[in-house]
């Protein structure tokens, strides 16, 4: 069956992402900059990169490598266009959920509301794999709300369909699993969302 994400517009998810129900591509944004500013990479990886939200944040001068994968190649196709000015872009269409990718590792993987949609099974090794020695993984993470269903509603109907492949991820696993793969959470943030929803983001160096 085809990846959900594939019939879902870049315009219908960042307008559903924008809207004022939703509020979480700013927050998103906001937490790849607390993610760069923690570690001031040399390079970095974005799983689920989607359109590039947060690229605005990377400085060309310290981060010379810029690695993004997504599921979509009009999002990768998308993000191309608008980042042409970051020379070091690399950009490659892989279903995470399918197939570890395998690529010079990075000092920043950033893995933000990726392993809802594709899985901690191959998602999560291949985040692992991309970690450069002395290098972090950050993962924003979406926390339970008793208010709403995990994918809100709102105006963009083709968002409806994403909700049977969404499963919100437990931090406290995550945390374990990854301290048992040696990373240790060294840095943690939160950002609220509309209707009782938040992100939390654990950045884990390797041990
Ligand atoms: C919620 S968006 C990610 C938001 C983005 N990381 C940010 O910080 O703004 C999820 C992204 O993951 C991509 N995605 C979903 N499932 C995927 C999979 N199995 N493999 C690769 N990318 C996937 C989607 O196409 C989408 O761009």
């Amino acid at each position: 069956m085809a990846n959900p994400w594939l019939g879902v517009s870049l315009a219908d998810y960042e307008g559903h992402m924008n809207s004022a129900e939703v509020q979480q591509l700013g927050a998103l944004s906001d937490l790849f900059a607390e993610a760069l500013a923690f570690r001031y990479p040399e390079s970095v990886a974005i799983l689920g990169i989607a359109g590039g939200n947060g690229l605005d944040h990377i400085d060309a001068s310290v981060t010379k490598r810029v690695v993004g994968l997504d599921v979509n190649p009009r999002y990768l196709e998308a993000a191309r266009q608008r980042y042409s000015r970051l020379s070091g872009l690399e950009l490659y269409c892989a279903d995470l959920a399918k197939t570890v990718v395998h690529l010079p590792p990075v000092q920043l993987v950033h893995a933000a509301l990726v392993f809802e949609h594709a899985g901690v099974g191959l998602c999560l090794e291949s985040a692992l794999s991309l970690v450069a020695p002395g290098g972090v993984l950050s993962a924003v993470v979406q926390l339970p709300s008793e208010l709403e269903e995990p994918v809100s509603p709102s105006r963009f109907h083709s968002m409806r369909n994403l909700k049977p492949d969404f499963s919100l991820i437990d931090r406290a696993w995550l945390c374990n699993t990854l301290a048992g793969r040696g990373f240790r959470r060294a840095y943690q943030a939160r950002r609220s969302l509309p209707a009782g929803k938040g992100f939390w983001m654990g950045i884990f160096a390797q041990v």
